[in-house]
């Protein structure tokens, strides 16, 4: 792939957890070079360097222009765009930003055919994707699979179905935790592709699965996915940085039914009004999931409400906000 681009170096970002990835990772770099398939004078012709890079465990490195920030040593901040990276990227230099799992099957395709890969899925939404599945199913795990792939499909061939079958299902979030869950009833028919979930108003995103069964606390699992986000936002852009943590300090609230009713309303204008106007996509991210959340589930929240104003409180789930 840099050969394509005609770049002469090439950075691996890896997040700082993943210790043992790293090393393994740096072996074979190592071995690499010593075999002279990369390195000055290799068997290409084509000088080239391969380094490995680790960040400190921030989310927001994740974001291309924020991890150009880390890797050059200073504070994962996103970039103000443009110029964008293709023009003035790392060091100031013209730079592709792709992940490894995209790079990972390029070479995959030129062997094979491009027909051949966009031969998996249907039209607009072609080629594999790595599908990672963790919540209550009976075997979390992470799969290569065709675009398009049914959800319900996914879920049964690879994990085993859902805790306790299919009628168990509460709502899933198809694409990681920033895009917006969908409920069991459209995850009967749900495709795990880009205009599938789209129509559903969620998003294939990274397509990692997050699957709830009937027992999950809902309101409480979107509050603490608010906490991360407020947690991991770098608290730049004005929206994001008082937003997040409002939005998670409400949320916290509607988790134990202590919020106002005409608070539901007042929590999702400020959701759409941090949602597109920041300078990455951690804004929306943060904003989605609760966006999601009542879309499909209002009449929980408001439920809990009610109760508690009755002098029935909820008890499930525990709150983070102790931990501020
Ligand atoms: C807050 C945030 C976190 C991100 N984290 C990741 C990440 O962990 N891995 C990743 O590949 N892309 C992440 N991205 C997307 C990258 O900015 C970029 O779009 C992507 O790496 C491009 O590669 P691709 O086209 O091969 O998917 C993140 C974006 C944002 C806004
Ligand atoms: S949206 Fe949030 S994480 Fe992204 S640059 Fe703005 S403050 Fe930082």
């Amino acid at each position: 792939a840099s050969y394509a681009i005609r770049a002469h170096t090439c950075y691996i970002y890896i997040r700082g957890e993943y210790v043992h990835e790293r090393e393994r990772l740096e072996a074979a770099i190592k071995q690499a070079y010593e075999a002279k398939l990369i390195g000055k004078g290799n068997v290409h012709g084509w000088d080239f360097d391969l380094f490995v890079t680790h960040g400190g465990g921030a989310y927001i490195c994740g974001d291309e222009t924020a991890l150009m920030e880390s890797l050059e040593g200073k504070k994962g901040q996103p970039r103000l765009k443009p110029p964008f990276p293709a023009g003035a990227g790392i060091y100031g230099c013209p730079t592709t930003i792709n992940n490894v799992e995209s790079i990972a099957v390029v070479g995959t395709i030129l062997r094979r055919g491009a027909s051949w890969f966009s031969g998996f899925g249907r039209p607009n939404n072609t080629g594999t994707k790595l599908m990672a599945i963790s919540g209550h199913v009976n075997r979390p795990c992470v799969v290569e699979e065709t675009m398009s792939i049914p959800l319900k499909q996914l879920l049964e061939d690879h994990c085993g179905g859902i805790r306790g079958g299919w009628g168990n299902l509460k709502a899933v979030i198809p694409g990681g935790s920033s895009v917006r869950m969908i409920p069991a009833h459209e995850a009967e028919t749900a495709l795990m592709d880009f205009d599938s979930l789209s129509a559903l108003k969620s998003g294939l995103g990274t397509a990692a699965v997050i699957v709830m069964d009937q027992s999950t606390d809902i309101v409480r699992a979107i509050a603490r996915l608010s906490y991360f986000y407020k947690h991991e936002s770098c608290g730049q852009c004005t929206p994001c940085r008082e937003g997040t943590g409002w939005m998670w300090r409400v949320m916290e609230r509607m988790a134990t039914g202590e919020a106002e009713m005409k608070e539901i309303d007042m929590l999702l204008d400020v959701a759409s009004q941090i949602e597109g106007h920041t300078i990455c996509g951690l804004g929306d991210a943060a904003a989605w999931p609760i966006q999601g959340l009542f879309r499909h589930f209002r009449h929980e929240v408001e439920e809990r409400i009610t109760n508690y104003r009755a002098g029935k409180p909820h008890v499930q789930g525990a709150s983070l906000q102790a931990a501020e």
